[in-house]
């Protein structure tokens, strides 16, 4: 017999997630579970009941019978009183709890003798528990959303440009605290085409913002900011001091501040006073990532966006339901991984197997008993946070020469392209003419040697690129006139003048082609120099 898998509405107010999508039902199914979805569950996402009635699951008509009926239930926020009150004895909850804050909501869930699998709590330091990893799946979601939410506040492009109304400077973006949500702003913004600079109390970070098209910028004071475990720790004043100037000085200088500074179990670090959003120019955006926590500036209003100093602060606690379609998909796909892990007979039955590090650390209350806090778990563990880099959405490029090296060819195809690549040379070799073959070689290299400048280049510079090559082109005209020139000391008359008055005018244009091409290359390239 297999149990059933239940999927209610979310109730909280705001919560546009589900924790299951049509894809990863079906899923499930094929793992041998049957799922059930409250009527209305996917709305707010954008998966309508029919979408998963055709992915297999069972509607539920209301809250009362989905939880009466389901054996394990998927959820994204914690339950409600009300929701506890629904639950059966013996059903498996999962879904995010935090423990350590919810101390009553843990008491009330282990009264109705239920086990509980909190994805909060999830070991992330094992490499194993990485598939699982929701938090850092969201967090994702809420950086990328952050830039979003800032480029809509912000009234210029990202990018710059240079356009027929005028040269546009490129944005600058400084954030601050480079964890997962970081991160992922890190790579948004600069997809977008801004200069993005960010800074961390964890110097470890420092390469991963580098990969990511950031710019790494250190607090000029030493102190190791690492407090175990992949988390930071509350730096010494005098650290703050000098962190404060270096904020202070950005501050004046960029365009939009992006904060999401944390430590766990503390308040949020204050790290933006009121002096420095007054220093910032008008028109300038902050996105307080930390707003839930306190937030990282002083002048943010949770779940608002307000004017101050002509700068707009933006303290959304939503971020991630911003973008219901993407983090359902994501949280379902986290809580599918689980399941997996659950279910390793694939016939519709869990076993919440203490054995396992990583369900161990999720389970916090086991058939109406507490366990949480679960021991740390034991080795292998993965380097401090690597989910941080791997949750990172990268902007891919789809085609080649647009910025991203395309995947090495393989040795065969390799060894292939060049015998083709011979055996073609040998048959030109063979019966063109002798001049043809020189010429021909001198073009073979320049394809290569044009290649290899061109292939690497990002694509933000392509547009001065093609300028530089425009005035290159130049002093080949210039080589051409020469050679169409009669040899001095040959013994043929002269061009006739009108010949020789046209090549001096070409000569004039292909000057002019030049020197302009190189002088507006260097002013594309300075609008790229930080
Ligand atoms: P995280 O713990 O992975 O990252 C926080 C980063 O801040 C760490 O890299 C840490 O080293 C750094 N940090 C701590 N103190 C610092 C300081 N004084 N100066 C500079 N950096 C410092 O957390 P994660 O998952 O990246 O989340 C970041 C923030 O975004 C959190 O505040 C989280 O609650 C928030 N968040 C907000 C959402 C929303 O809807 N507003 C949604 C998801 C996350």
């Amino acid at each position: 017999m297999s149990l059933v898998i239940g999927v209610p509405r979310e109730i909280f107010a705001g919560e546009k997630r589900v924790a299951t999508v049509p894809d990863v039902v079906e899923k499930l199914i094929k793992l041998g579970f049957k799922v059930v979805v409250e009527s209305g569950a996917g709305d707010l996402a954008n998966f309508s009941d029919d979408a998963y009635r055709a992915a297999g699951a069972g509607i539920a008509e209301n809250a009362a019978k989905l939880w009466s009926g389901a054996d394990i239930v998927f959820k994204v926020r914690g339950p409600s009183d009300e929701e506890v009150g629904l639950m059966r004895e013996g059903t498996t909850l999962i879904s995010f709890i935090w423990p350590a804050q919810n101390p009553e909501l843990m008491q009330k869930l282990a009264a109705r003798k239920v086990t509980v699998l909190a994805i909060d709590a999830l070991p992330r330091q094992l490499s194993r528990a990485q598939k699982m990893d929701a938090l850092t799946s969201q967090a994702g979601v809420a950086g990328y959303r952050a830039v979003i939410e800032a480029a809509n506040g912000f009234g210029r492009f990202f990018n710059g440009q240079i356009t027929a109304a005028g040269k546009v400077p490129p944005a600058k973006v400084f954030i601050a605290g480079a964890g997962v949500a970081g991160l992922a702003a890190i790579g948004t913004a600069a997809g977008l085409g801004a200069i993005v600079r960010a800074n961390d109390t964890r110097a470890e970070v420092a390469d991963q913002v580098k990969s990511l098209g950031g710019e790494f910028v250190k607090v000029d004071y030493e102190e190791e900011g690492s407090g175990g475990g992949g988390y930071a720790k509350v730096m010494s004043e005098g650290f703050q001091q000098a962190q404060r100037e270096m904020y202070a000085k950005q501050a004046r200088e960029v365009d939009i501040i992006i904060t999401t500074a944390l430590i766990p179990g503390k308040p949020a670090p204050k790290l933006i006073t009121a002096e420095m959003v007054a220093s910032m120019k008008p028109g300038s955006v902050i996105v307080d990532m930390a707003a839930e926590q306190g937030g990282n500036c002083e002048l943010t209003v949770p779940n608002e966006a307000v004017v101050r100093h002509g700068v707009t602060i933006i303290g959304y606690t939503d971020l991630v339901s911003r973008l219901s379609k993407q983090s359902s998909t994501l949280y379902a796909t986290n809580l599918f991984r689980l399941t997996e892990e659950l279910c390793k007979t694939k016939d519709g039955l869990i076993n919440v197997n203490f054995e396992d590090d990583a369900i161990r650390g999720l389970t916090v209350i086991k058939d109406g008993e507490i366990t949480w806090p679960a021991p740390a778990p034991k080795l292998p563990v993965a380097a401090a946070k690597p989910a941080a880099a791997t949750a990172v959405p990268v902007v891919k490029k789809s085609s080649h020469g647009h910025g991203e090296p395309s995947e090495p060819m393989s040795h065969q195809k390799l060894a292939v392209v060049f015998g083709i690549a011979a055996v073609l040379f040998w048959v030109i070799g063979a019966n063109a003419p002798a001049a043809f073959l020189g010429h021909f070689t001198v073009f073979v290299l320049a394809c290569f040697v044009g290649y290899m400048v061109v292939w690497n280049v990002k694509p933000a510079l392509h547009t001065p690129l093609m300028s530089v090559t425009n005035a290159v082109s130049s002093i080949i005209a210039i080589g051409a006139l020469v050679q169409i020139a009669p040899p001095l000391t040959a013994d043929i008359s002269r061009p006739d003048e009108v010949i020789r008055w046209l090549a001096v005018f070409a000569i004039v244009l292909a000057t002019i082609n030049m020197f302009g091409g190189f002088a507006v290359t260097q002013r594309m390239l300075a609008m790229f120099r930080k």
